[in-house]
C-alpha cells in the first residue's frame, strides 16, 4: 500500500498551526453540520433502553429493513433481508467487497479521479486498480469507448461513486445506462456504484446502476449515513447486493469487525425513516455554498472550473501554474500548488495525485461562508504576487 499523499500535507498544516497561523481547512470530506438532533436522541433513547450487547453480524433486523424501505422509496430497488449488510461505515462495506470479490491479480477499473482509499483497498485485496483517467474537459465523466477499452479478460469489477468525490461530478441515467450497454457484453463484470453522496445532489434526481434490470444482479450499491446526515464518526454504512455477495460479506465480516456499533445503529433506524426533508437544510447551504465558492474561484485566473453536480467538492485543474515559479516557490505539479495554497495563502487543500487526477486539487466546501470567502481572497492575493 502507499501512504497517504494527504500525510504530508496534514503534517505542514499541523507544523504551520503549531506556529500560531490562521490556516483555512478546506481539505476534509466532511460536513461541518452536527449530526441532527432527532437523531441524537435516537441515539440517547438506545442507551437508555440498554442496547448494549454485540449485534447481529449483518446489523439489526430493524436496520435492514429501515434500509429495504430507504432503497425502496429513495431508489426504487427492491431488496431483500438477505442482501442487505450493514458495515463500520462505507469503507468496510468496499472492503469487505474486495476481499470476498479479488483474487490475485484481478483487475478492478477505476475512473479518474476516484475516492482515495479505492485504489488501496483493491491493493490489499490483491486486486490490480486500473485507472481511467477523465478530466475536466470530461466532465469527469468516462465514456463507454474508455470503459470497452479498459476491458481485459481479467477485469472483476467497475467501482465508481456518482455524486464524485473529489470531482463532484455525477451520471445522468442515460450516461450510466451508456456504461450498463458495455457491461452487458461482459456478464462476469461486478459493479460497485458507491451512492454515499445521493441526497447530496444539485443536478436533479439521482440515478443507480442497480436500477436496470439487466444489471441489477451484478450491482452491489453502497451507501451510508456519513455525508447526508452529518455523521461521519458514528461509523455506519450499509451494502444492498446479490444475496451470495451480502453472505459472503457478511461471513468476511464476521471474522474481522463482527456487528456494527449497536447504539450507532439504532439511531440509523431513526435518521433512515425520517423523510429527506429533514436533511434538506444542511443540502441547501451546500448549494449555496457551491456557487460561492464557484462565484469566487471563477474570478481567480489559471483555475479551470468544471461546475460540480454533487457532493460538496470543486475540483479544478491548475496544470496552468505547473513549471511556473511564484513568490519564489516552484510549482512543478499538482502536489507543489497544494503546499503553496498552504505555505503562501494558508488555505489547506489536497493534491489530485491522491485521486489518480494528477493536473487538479481539490477543495471541499463544507466550511462556513466565511472561511470560503476568507481563502478564496488568499489565493487571489498569493497569486497575484
Ligand atoms: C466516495 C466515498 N465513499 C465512501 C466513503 C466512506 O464513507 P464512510 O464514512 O461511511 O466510511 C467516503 C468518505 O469520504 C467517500 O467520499
Amino acid at each position: 500500500m502507499s501512504t497517504s499523499q494527504t500525510l504530508a500535507m496534514a503534517a505542514k498544516t499541523r507544523e504551520l498551526k503549531a506556529e500560531g497561523k490562521d490556516i483555512i481547512g478546506l481539505s476534509l470530506g466532511e460536513p461541518d453540520f452536527n449530526t441532527p438532533d432527532f437523531i441524537k436522541e435516537a441515539a440517547i433513547q438506545a442507551i437508555n433502553d440498554n442496547y448494549n450487547s454485540y449485534t447481529p453480524v449483518d446489523g439489526y433486523v430493524e436496520l435492514k429493513d429501515a434500509i429495504i424501505h430507504k432503497f425502496k422509496r429513495d431508489n426504487g430497488l427492491t431488496y431483500d433481508r438477505s442482501q442487505v449488510v450493514v458495515s463500520t461505515g462505507a469503507k468496510q462495506s468496499l472492503a469487505n467487497v474486495a476481499m470476498v470479490m479479488l483474487n490475485p491479480g484481478d483487475e478492478v477499473i477505476l475512473p479518474c479521479p476516484y475516492w482515495v482509499s479505492y485504489a488501496e483497498i483493491v491493493k490489499l485485496a490483491e486486486g490490480v486498480p486500473v485507472e481511467v483517467p477523465t478530466s475536466v474537459e470530461s466532465d469527469f465523466k468516462m465514456t463507454p469507448q474508455q470503459l470497452e477499452a479498459a476491458i481485459t479478460p481479467k477485469t472483476r469489477m467497475l467501482w465508481y461513486s456518482s455524486p464524485s468525490n473529489p470531482s463532484g461530478m455525477v451520471y445522468s441515467r442515460d450516461e450510466l445506462r451508456a456504461l450498463a450497454d458495455v457491461l452487458v457484453k461482459h456478464p462476469d463484470i461486478i459493479v460497485v456504484s458507491d451512492e454515499i453522496y445521493e441526497h447530496i445532489n444539485f443536478v436533479g434526481e439521482h440515478a443507480s446502476m442497480a436500477q436496470f434490470e439487466d444489471m441489477y444482479d451484478r450491482v452491489v450499491t453502497v451507501n451510508g449515513v456519513s455525508k447526508a446526515f452529518a455523521m461521519t464518526g458514528w461509523r455506519i454504512g450499509y451494502i444492498g447486493a446479490p444475496a451470495e455477495i451480502a453472505r459472503a460479506c457478511n461471513k468476511m465480516q464476521g471474522q474481522i469487525t463482527s456487528g456494527a456499533n449497536c447504539i450507532a445503529q439504532r439511531a440509523v433506524i431513526t435518521a433512515l425513516e425520517a423523510p429527506v426533508s429533514k436533511i434538506q437544510y444542511m443540502i441547501d447551504r451546500f448549494k449555496s455554498r457551491r456557487k460561492l465558492i464557484i462565484d469566487l474561484m471563477s474570478e481567480i485566473p489559471g483555475f479551470a472550473i468544471t461546475e460540480p453536480e454533487g457532493a460538496f467538492y470543486v475540483f479544478p485543474d491548475v496544470s496552468y501554474f505547473f513549471g511556473k515559479t511564484i513568490n519564489g516557490y516552484e510549482i512543478k505539479d499538482a502536489t507543489d500548488f497544494s503546499m503553496f495554497l498552504l505555505e503562501k495563502a494558508l488555505v489547506a487543500t489536497v493534491t489530485g495525485d491522491a485521486f489518480g487526477s494528477p493536473n487538479c486539487i481539490r477543495f471541499s466546501y463544507a466550511a462556513s461562508e466565511t472561511e470560503i470567502e476568507e481563502a478564496m481572497k488568499r489565493i487571489k492575493n498569493a497569486l497575484s504576487e
